[in-house]
């Protein structure tokens, strides 16, 4: 049984959101905050021991960074790992400086070293930020957390619920199994999977919702590699609101499938029908979280308002058309890609460099440039998944228009930042290049990242 202090402990996230004194939130302020990078030790449920894990001050996930649209969020971050590292705002439209690309944007943290991000928050909405060193490596070990922004005249987010999704490949006595980290097998197929899902850091969590009314649940996945599937009970209807952080014209859908990095805000319509948030993507249907109803928050949601996307989808006839091949991976066509200057086979390359996928034929990194782009143009990534297998593709520094096919029948045009692409197929990724700097694009699931499925996008 869980007591309530511990009830209290676990739903951190949901309580944080109604705790908070309203005069953190200031206008045009600026947010500081400390992280610190430190191995640590995490218990996953009541009864458990201790994992041993890296994490942002001990907690996992790390911190929820609070913050109001045009705010300067100031982050003091000190690396206690043993190794370097840097942070990554994932979907922010940041500056270049501020990216948390080691060597591209700014040199790795090194142990012992302290580093200050400060940037603008230009759009609201629910972004994270994650280790991007070896992230395969980091991010496994729990370096990740949620970083929110609200309106500043959204009176709301009382009854909002963050839902911070992961899995783990944890052995019989609840550590990491770090043995298999690397494993080409993993990073050939799908990614590494866990065998473990929590939410909010626990394994079936009591999470804690208004008593009635409606509400938002905030889904952000920080898996590796796994595409998570969600239903509510036995499928309560789920309005999405809100993707990557970007309202959209609302829809309903009865299972919500988060590739890793994404986001979804869904509305559900009377939070006292909610019961249980279940994985269904394996042939088992596991109760990921329960929820518990708590008191009656006042604030109503607008079902009204029209839900804009940040900005629009622009005119794309005078638009840049980069095309971008991507191949390799298990069961694949790439036989051999040129890497570090050299053509090598995919045997080559897989046993000795431990890389497996190309964009137009060149294993990717930090070194790939994919384009050079002139500042303001309009410009179509139009991307060809030439592989067997799932990827999820993430640009940095801005965000994208996709006529996705991730709803099923129906295509829809979205705005986000990181979009699932099925085997085969060839999509547009369609933005106006306006945030000056060097942006990596590259498949979110970190074993890909690492065995060449990234590249770069200059802008200037
Ligand atoms: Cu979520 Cu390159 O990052
Ligand atoms: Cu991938």
């Amino acid at each position: 049984m869980i007591n309530r202090r511990k009830f209290l402990l676990d739903s951190s996230s949901a309580f944080a959101l109604t705790q908070l004194p309203s005069n953190a939130y200031a206008n045009n302020g600026i947010k500081h905050y400390r992280l610190v990078a430190k191995a640590a030790e995490h218990t996953f449920y009541s009864s458990a021991q201790k994992s041993k894990l890296s994490l942002y001050n001990q907690q996992s996930p790390g911190p929820t960074i609070h913050a109001v649209k045009d705010d300067i969020l100031e982050v003091e971050f000190v690396n206690l790992l043993d190794e370097p590292t840097t942070i990554h705002w994932h979907g922010i439209r940041n500056l270049n400086a501020m990216d948390g690309v080691p060597d591209l944007t700014q040199p790795a943290v090194e142990p012992g070293e302290t580093f200050t991000y400060r940037f603008p928050l230009k759009d609201t909405g629910l972004f994270w930020y994650h280790a991007h060193t070896q992230a395969w490596k980091q991010v496994t070990k729990g370096l990740y957390g949620p970083l929110l922004v609200r309106d500043v005249n959204d009176e709301t987010h009382h009854r909002d619920v963050l839902l911070v999704l992961d899995d783990w490949l944890l052995d019989e006595n609840e550590q990491l199994q770090l043995d298999s980290l690397g494993s080409l097998h993993d990073w050939s197929h799908g990614g590494r999977h866990g065998n473990f899902l929590t939410v909010n850091g626990h394994a079936k969590p009591d999470i804690a919702v208004p008593s009635n009314g409606q509400c938002k649940l905030r889904f952000l996945s920080a898996a590796n590699a796994r595409i998570m599937k969600f239903e509510l009970n036995e499928k309560i209807p789920m309005k999405i609101i809100a993707i990557d952080g970007s309202p959209c014209a609302p829809f309903t859908v009865e299972r919500l499938t988060v590739a890793p990095a994404q986001r979804y805000d869904i509305l559900v319509e009377d939070s006292s029908q909610l019961e249980e948030l279940i994985e269904v993507s394996t042939s088992e249907r596991l109760t990921s979280a329960r929820f518990a109803t708590t008191k009656n928050t006042q604030e109503k949601y607008d079902t009204n308002v029209l839900h804009q996307p940040w900005y629009p989808l622009p005119q794309t006839t005078q638009a840049k058309i980069i095309d971008i091949h991507m191949q390799g991976g298990a069961m694949g066509n790439l036989t051999s890609a040129v890497f570090e200057g050299e053509r090598k086979s995919l045997r080559d390359l897989a046993q000795n460099d431990a890389k497996l996928w190309a964009f137009n034929g060149e294993i990717g990194g930090y070194g790939l440039t994919l384009a050079d782009i002139e500042l303001g143009n309009t410009v179509i990534l139009r991307v060809w998944n030439d592989t067997r297998w799932r990827h999820a593709m993430h640009l940095h520094g801005q965000h994208f228009w996709v006529n996705s096919r991730e709803f099923g029948d129906q295509n829809r045009q979205i705005l986000r930042d990181t979009y699932l692409m099925q085997p085969s197929e060839k999509v547009d990724l369609v933005f106006i290049a306006d945030n000056p700097g060097l942006w990596l694009f590259h498949c979110h699931m970190l074993e890909h990242h690492a065995a060449g499925m990234g590249g770069v996008i200059h802008i200037s």
